[in-house]
């Protein structure tokens, strides 16, 4: 079975064929960093408009690189939620049109869910079943959240971040040391240069028993660290310094401190979520989202795995940012059981578990 995933939740416009869940035949993905450097974030209304002019180049190179017709595919599928509400829109209306006319049945599916399936699409993944029930952890710009995952469908959330994610996190302290956006793969490559114990930052647990995250008093301890402790209120003029008077190696190790700070709050979660599993013990953790790019977090994931025994899913490289072929992969388990959507399939800004 061939499906087609179209995915615009952000900053980038991708479309992909992915032939059982299986084996990706296209993944195209065109992203609009250029477009938001300048604001150190993405603007929705810049997004949107790029993604209506990209859409369709996108789609046109994804049916050449596959090597498929219009005619070949099985079913359409779309990250409908969640995301910014206008780039959400592009794509679903994209995937809405290409249903309609070719009579082809539409998927909508959770962006955050299809995450989680982006590591079964690594060249020698195990089955799914052979890996259920597993830990699941999201980690990408907008979100952070562990899951109980009992099949690729059946997904249920866990906790999540009562204020910033960690990719947002790393983005922001990117920001603060002035590297540029997106900052998280900026931060992992400075870390490697730095001392990762010149900073003492706060990893926040929360509650005892909390598999929540919260990460906004670490992006204000960096803050504070880099630029002096705020002298005035609402004042542009708050600070005493910026990041320009650091050395590099200062840098570095402000990169590394923090790095360190945000991947153990995760890992001690990972710990505390496997601590508090009821029922049916965990066989794998399963990553995703574009933080499990990041090389600490991707060592101390498989170190944990090793202790632990779990089976350790991590994806490749080029399916941790946001890719379509996630949603085409993970589609693949509701045409299966022939569980469609028709053309009433809204985007909508919030995930299915919020
Ligand atoms: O999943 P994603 O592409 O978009 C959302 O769904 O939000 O994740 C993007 C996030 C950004 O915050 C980016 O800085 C972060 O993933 N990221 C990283 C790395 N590569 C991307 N964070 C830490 N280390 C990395 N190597
Ligand atoms: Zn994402």
């Amino acid at each position: 079975m061939l499906i087609l995933g179209v995915e615009s939740s952000c900053d980038e416009t991708a479309v992909a064929l992915v032939e059982d869940g299986r084996r990706v035949r296209a993944n195209v993905i065109a992203s609009q960093h250029e477009l938001h450097e300048e604001y150190a974030g993405v603007v929705p209304e810049i997004a949107s408009r790029a993604h209506a002019q990209r859409i369709l180049p996108v789609l046109r190179r994804a049916l050449d690189d596959s090597g498929a017709k219009l005619a070949d595919i099985d079913a359409i599928a779309v990250g409908h939620r969640p995301g910014l509400i206008g780039s959400l829109l592009v794509g679903v209306a994209a995937a809405k049109a290409l249903a309609w006319s070719l009579d082809k049945p539409l998927i909508g599916i959770d962006h955050l869910h299809a995450h989680l399936y982006a590591p079964f699409l690594a060249p020698d993944p195990p089955a799914p079943d052979d890996t259920h029930p597993a830990l699941g952890l999201v980690v990408s710009g907008g979100h952070t959240a562990l899951y109980r995952i009992d099949a690729p469908l059946d997904v249920t959330r866990l906790g999540a971040t009562i204020d910033d994610a960690v990719g947002e996190a790393f983005d922001k302290v990117a920001a603060i040391l002035e590297l540029g956006h997106p900052g998280g793969p900026r931060i992992d490559t400075l870390a490697t240069d730095g001392d990762d114990h010149a900073h003492d930052f706060p990893v926040s647990l929360l509650d005892k028993d909390s598999l929540d995250f919260s990460f906004s008093g670490l992006k204000t301890s960096v803050l504070y660290t880099v630029r002096g402790n705020p002298t005035a209120r609402h004042s542009k003029n708050a600070f005493r310094r910026t990041a320009a008077e650091l050395s590099e190696k200062e840098k570095a190790d402000v990169a590394a401190s923090f790095q360190r700070a945000a991947v153990t709050a995760l890992t001690k979660k990972i710990t505390r979520a496997l601590d508090q599993w009821q029922t049916d013990p965990p066989r794998a953790l399963i990553v995703g989202g574009g933080v499990s790019a990041n090389s600490l977090l991707r060592h101390e994931a498989a170190d944990l795995c090793r202790r632990t025994g779990l089976a350790c899913l991590l994806p490749p490289m080029d399916l941790c940012l946001d890719n379509a072929a996630m949603i085409a992969g993970l589609a693949h388990h509701r045409a299966t059981s022939r569980d469609f959507d028709d053309l009433s399939l809204e985007a909508a800004p919030a995930g299915i578990d919020a």
